[in-house]
């Protein structure tokens, strides 16, 4: 089935939020032209809500300020049928979010490096966006406010992606945030965007500094079951390392986790840019390589299910001698690729999927407590409301084969 929305052709919903649906669509033209991209409109049990439309429009404006590799890029927009819509690229790939569900599900921590590497290009988008100016040459002020996994895409291409800036705050925007509203999703806030303190660039700073620790830990920085205490967490500075989950896990990238995720943001990296090169100093470090080419293997050969090919082709370099920065056992980090589909047991029903009552998804810090860990993780995701991580578990569990290039179906934190 087809549908128009705009001058664009619709042919799947990919994804449905609060506030709007995504689709996947095409734009097409004379001689057989075909553009996919992406429309995003307002939800429609939302029309007519004055405050959403404004909101939508802010987003659309925000966005068409910014051009660059690791930030979605708008094509246009407009209205349709007394609805607003924007177009924007089409990642083919996954979210952030099903990286790390996935990695569970297959007991494959996500590789370090490629953690590291995704990090770094969310960072460099995001150092774009907190330095653009307007056309006047005012400076945007711009803050995402909501990074999470499921607003970071990485493209088959090996780019990681900012979207959604739906919430985001700037000096263009139009409507204006009500003293004493908090917006984003509050596990991954920083202190100051809980306690609705006026905000800057550092917030962000410290959402990406949550988002890497689960990338590399494979769960939530804060996931307590109680709202208090997980506000409580966050102001107290108060978490395990993220050596303490993944053995051998070198130090430096505790100390980074620890200077982005400071309560105080003085003491936090001061900007994205900061934050930024010091990955890239621990990646220069590492035995293993990443680069947009390797992270795109990675991600497809996650999708694909080819992993055990992809593993074989990935040379890895020899250690650097700098005792200090390595952990011994580094190199059991990853867990030997199976050969053959991993059988998961399904559990028994599990409860709801509301974003913020997310499974336990705590591993414990042994490696044969991670293997342990992990496959209780993976029911835990499968039963998480995700539904890629169903089908796909489903395939696992029955040992079919996998279906290549499935997408995220649901908005989660
Ligand atoms: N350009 C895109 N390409 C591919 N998938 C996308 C794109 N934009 C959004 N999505 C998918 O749609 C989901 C919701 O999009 P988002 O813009 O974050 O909407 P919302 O404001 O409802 O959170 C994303 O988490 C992702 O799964
Ligand atoms: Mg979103």
């Amino acid at each position: 089935m087809s549908d128009k929305i705009g001058p664009y052709e619709v042919t799947e919903l990919l994804a449905a939020g609060g506030m709007a649906e995504i689709f996947v669509g095409k734009k097409t033209g004379p001689g057989g032209f075909e553009k996919p991209l992406v429309v995003k409109r307002i939800h429609k049990k939302l029309l007519g809500d004055r405050e959403i439309e404004a909101m939508f429009v802010d987003e659309a404006r925000v966005q068409a300020l910014l051009d660059h590799p690791h930030i979605v890029q708008i094509y246009d927009f407009g209205e349709d049928r007394g609805s607003y819509f924007i177009a924007m690229e089409y990642i083919s790939g996954a979210t952030l979010r099903w990286v790390i569900d996935n990695a569970n599900a297959v007991r494959r921590p996500v590789p370090v490096q490629h953690a590291l590497r995704i990090a770094g290009d969310v960072l460099c988008g995001l150092h774009y966006a907190h330095e653009r100016n307007d056309d006047d040459g005012q400076p945007l002020k711009l803050i995402h406010r909501d990074i999470s996994p499921v607003n970071v895409l990485v493209a088959r291409s090996g780019q990681a992606k900012v979207c959604d800036f739906g919430v985001a705050k700037s000096e263009i925007q139009r409507v204006m945030t009500r003293a004493g509203i908090v917006k984003g999703k509050f596990r991954y806030m920083s202190p100051e965007q809980i306690n609705a303190d006026p905000l800057d660039r550092r917030a962000d700073v410290f959402a990406v500094g949550c988002v890497l620790w689960e990338l590399l830990v494979g769960r939530r920085l804060f996931d307590h079951a109680n709202e208090d205490d997980v506000v409580a967490a966050i102001r107290g500075g108060n978490y395990p390392d993220a050596s303490d989950h993944r053995g051998g896990l070198p130090k430096t990238i505790d100390r980074i986790l620890r200077r982005a995720l400071h309560p105080n943001r003085d003491k936090r990296f001061k900007n994205a840019r900061e934050f930024h090169l010091s990955i890239e100093e621990t990646l220069r470090l590492l035995p293993a390589s990443s680069n947009a080419v390797l992270v795109g293997e990675y991600v497809s050969a996650e999708l694909d299910g080819t992993v055990a090919e992809y593993s074989s082709r990935t040379q890895k370099r020899p250690l650097p001698e700098r005792e200090d920065f390595l952990a011994s056992g580094f190199e059991m980090l990853d867990p030997p690729v199976p050969l053959a589909p991993t059988m998961i047991a399904l559990p028994p029903s599990a409860g709801g999927d509301d974003v913020d009552s997310e499974p336990e998804l705590r591993p414990p810090p042994t490696t044969m407590g991670r293997l342990i860990g992990a496959s209780l993780m993976a029911p835990a995701a499968l039963f998480s409301g995700l539904g890629v991580g169903v089908e796909r578990l489903i395939g696992l569990a029955t040992g079919k084969k996998r279906q290549p290039a499935v997408r995220v179906t649901r908005t989660r934190q």
